[in-house]
């Protein structure tokens, strides 16, 4: 079970995860657009963050849509909330609060990426934001798939991935964070009401820094396994 969200909430891991949404942003956008969210949507961010998942969203769902970021950890509601003020955004906001108690109101699309992995109680979190979503709303999560047994999907193998793998699971053990939540998605989906939507898809990006340098090599990049989005509707009533 995860204990908490154990990265600290500072400048620097919001400079992280930026350049992490970066490496995400086209599974993430590509995720949302086949959830169907589009303009004029109404949409609730979980697990905000800096801010980079409902900046994606903003632009989806254009100027005659909403979008509302929840994030418990204060510092990032505020340097969210200053980065959209700075980018002149009048229809996004960023609120504290906990996705376990979502904030009130009814929503056509309920998002997030790397969050429910943090989450004690999956199902009760899931089952508490289905209240929230219109009928024929949908719920869409990007969330990372570790399974340390199975190794890294790559060939040839790589000495330094196997051994960030390692570290990896050493680190999601010591926090609680479960393995496998990305594939336990749709059967937790179907468990609060909702009708996944498949087909799923595992999807990322490895791309390779020059030495030195922050350019990405083209040549570098490559389909990777990383994170599985899954997008679900609600059944309309
Ligand atoms: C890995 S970060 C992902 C941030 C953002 N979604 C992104 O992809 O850039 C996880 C975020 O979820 C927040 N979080 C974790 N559990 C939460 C909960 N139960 N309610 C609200 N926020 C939560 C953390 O504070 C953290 O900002």
């Amino acid at each position: 079970m995860a204990k908490q969200y154990a990265w600290s909430n500072n400048e620097r891991e919001r400079d992280r995860l930026a350049r992490q949404g970066e490496q995400l942003r086209p599974a993430t956008e590509k995720l949302f657009r086949a959830a169907g969210t589009g303009p004029g949507a109404r949409v609730l961010d979980c697990g905000s963050g800096g801010g980079d998942v409902s900046l994606i969203v903003a632009d989806l769902v254009t100027s005659s849509g909403e979008v509302l970021g929840v994030d418990r950890d204060p510092d990032n509601v505020e340097a969210a909330n200053r980065r959209v003020a700075d980018t002149g955004l009048s229809n996004v906001r960023f609120e504290i609060g906990d996705i376990a108690d979502p904030p009130e109101g009814q929503f056509d699309a309920i998002v997030g990426r790397l969050v429910l992995m943090y989450q004690p109680d999956l199902e009760a979190v899931l089952r508490a934001l289905a209240d929230r979503v219109v009928a024929g709303g949908v719920m869409a999560f990007l969330e990372f798939e570790h399974m340390s047994s199975a190794g890294v999907m790559m060939s040839p193998q790589s000495p330094s991935i196997e051994q960030l793998s390692r570290w990896m699971t050493a680190g999601f053990e010591a926090t609680g964070v479960p393995e496998r939540v990305a594939s336990r998605l749709p059967s937790a989906l179907r468990s609060v009401g909702l009708v996944p939507q498949p087909p799923y898809e595992l999807s990322g990006r490895l791309s390779r820094r020059r030495r030195g340098g922050a350019r990405e090599h083209p040549a570098a990049r490559a389909v990777g396994c990383a994170d599985r989005p899954r997008h679900c509707e609600r059944r309309r009533t």
